[in-house]
């Protein structure tokens, strides 16, 4: 049963002080079963992007506690992997409960430092984490490997065996869930986790860390924070970790790879994305427009890699679709994260905004085409330092503009007209991405051939849902490698197959 007191300087019973849990967190890290200070003492600040108020400190991580988290991991996993397989997974769906009493803390937490609402976002997030947790920890005796016929008097078995201590890195998007989908599967296949936290968003996953460790052998899962290149890239390079496992842009995705090359250990990466979604004119208007607005994840300000950025219409309800489509995301609420009343928060740091509103200006000034920008701006001035940005939809751009080929990753979506769908295809294809798509049809002719020709590694007919429990998740070409939250997940991207082979003769 999971301990009910906490390790440290933070309250043990679920809190909605969200303020107070944030400066608790502060400056610390967690390694082999305890908060401790980066080695060098250094912290950075976090900041709410509702407000650019500092909200508390970070530990600013480097090789020297990359190190002594990872001898810690290497430890704990070598009598980690001797615990049953279901008795593994029995203690991570006990993680899993008593996250689930902390759903409402942790989606505050996450609004805090993210700026995504909590009732659209934040709290559905928390949420998610613990099924995560909960699908995973049935998995345990779903480790198995097979026998092969090879000869009458030989009996030849494979066997799953982890790999050791695995290496997570995570970004800020969606940083709990993206951690759940990483942690849960090397965890019960028996393998030590380290984590390393985006630096905009390193608190709740934190506290979710503290919290597993009530229940999980001291040193099986650390949590560090830091930057990439001091923190991040020397995890990916540790000697003793023998796999990688990375969400975040391509380009730190490449450099992950290259690093983990050298080891000749496995990486799995889930890359960015340009994702299209294609709406036939049979298919029923109002349930497509509202397809559109969350696949587009306007309720997480289209920080999303799976995000609908580019909307292919038909031409026969174009007009009729850009127009529903802008109302309604015209009546969704910018606000305070924290808010009940809140639809879309804000971006998540300066860096991010900057870049959002330089591809708007760039859409804007593009000779063909037209604008609308949505929803109105919060009103209240405790907010007016907030990175909120208006949700954009464009219309009609060149498909060669950067909008059209290139990860926003913010509230802007990209809609096109199409004639005919052997054309629409090939320019839904034409992308260096692929990771996600939808059709919108009721003819299920056209959706089936076009479901096989996409090339994505989801593809969704007549809804285009988040990743889910069981369904294997990951994209082709730029959008990574490998896939993530299914059985298949675990047994293929956190274990090797062992053969053995017995002469019975
Ligand atoms: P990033 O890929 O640089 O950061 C993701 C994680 O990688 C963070 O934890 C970061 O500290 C770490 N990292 C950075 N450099 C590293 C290195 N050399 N070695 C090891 N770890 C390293 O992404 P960033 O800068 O936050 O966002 C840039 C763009 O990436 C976004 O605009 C978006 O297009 C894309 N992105 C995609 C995400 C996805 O879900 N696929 C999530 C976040 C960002
Ligand atoms: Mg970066």
């Amino acid at each position: 049963m999971p301990d009910t007191t906490s390790a440290g300087p933070v309250p043990a019973a679920p809190t909605a002080d969200c303020r107070a849990l944030a400066r608790a967190l502060s400056g610390l890290h967690f390694i082999d079963g305890a908060f401790v200070p980066a080695g060098s003492g250094r912290t950075f600040p976090v900041v709410n992007p509702a407000t650019g108020e500092e909200i508390g400190q970070a530990a600013l991580g480097d090789g020297t506690d990359v190190d002594r988290a990872v001898r810690a991991a290497a430890a704990a996993q070598k009598e980690w992997a001797k615990v049953p397989a279901r008795k593994r997974g029995r203690l991570v769906a006990d993680c899993a409960r008593l996250l689930n009493e902390h759903v409402d803390e942790l989606g505050r937490l996450i609004a805090l430092e993210t700026g995504k609402a909590l009732r659209t976002e934040s709290r559905v997030e928390a949420g998610v984490v613990a099924d995560v947790l909960e699908f995973y920890g049935g998995l345990g005796s779903e480790l198995k490997g097979e026998s092969v016929p090879f000869h009458p008097t030989m009996l030849s078995v494979t066997v799953r065996e982890p790999l050791g201590v695995v290496g997570a890195i995570i970004p800020w998007n969606v940083p709990m869930l993206l951690m759940a989908l990483k942690i849960a599967p090397a965890l019960v296949a028996g393998n030590a986790v380290v984590v390393k936290s985006a630096e905009e968003a390193p608190l709740a996953v934190l506290r979710i860390c503290e919290l597993m460790n009530r229940v999980l052998p001291k040193g099986l899962f650390s949590m560090l924070s830091g930057f990439g290149p001091e923190c991040g890239a020397p995890l990916v390079s540790h000697p003793l970790v023998k796999k990688v496992t990375f969400t975040g842009s391509v380009e730190t995705g490449k450099i992950v790879y290259a690093t983990a090359a050298q080891k000749l250990i496995p990486v799995t990466l889930e890359l960015g994305g340009k994702s299209p979604m294609i709406v036939f004119p049979d298919c029923a208007l109002d349930r497509a427009v509202e397809g559109a607005v969350t696949s587009m994840r306007f309720t997480r300000q289209g920080q999303s890699c799976t995000a609908a950025s580019r909307i292919y219409v038909h031409r026969s309800i174009y007009e009729r679709f850009g127009a529903a489509l802008a109302a309604r995301v015209d009546a969704m609420v910018m606000g305070d994260p924290l808010d009940e009343k809140t639809d879309i928060g804000t971006i998540i740091s300066p860096g991010q905004f900057e870049k959002v509103r330089s591809y708007i200006e760039i859409g804007k000034a593009e000779k063909d085409g037209s604008w609308r920008a949505c929803s109105a701006m919060p009103a209240d001035p405790a907010l007016a330092k907030g990175l909120f940005i208006q949700p954009h939809i464009f219309m009609g751009l060149p498909p060669t503009s950067r909008l059209v080929r290139e990860e926003i990753f913010g509230p802007v979506t990209c809609l096109f007209p199409f004639d005919d769908w052997e054309a629409v295809l090939a320019e839904a294809n034409d992308s260096d991405y692929g990771l996600a798509a939808s059709i919108w049809t009721n003819d299920l002719r056209v959706g089936l051939q076009m479901a096989h020709r996409l090339e994505a590694g989801l593809v969704q007919i007549n809804q285009n849902l988040v990743v889910q429990a069981n369904l294997s998740y990951g994209g082709v070409k730029q959008s990574g490698l490998g896939k993530e939250a299914s059985l298949e997940a675990m047994n293929e991207h956190f274990t090797h197959k062992k053969t053995i082979m017995v002469n019975m003769a």
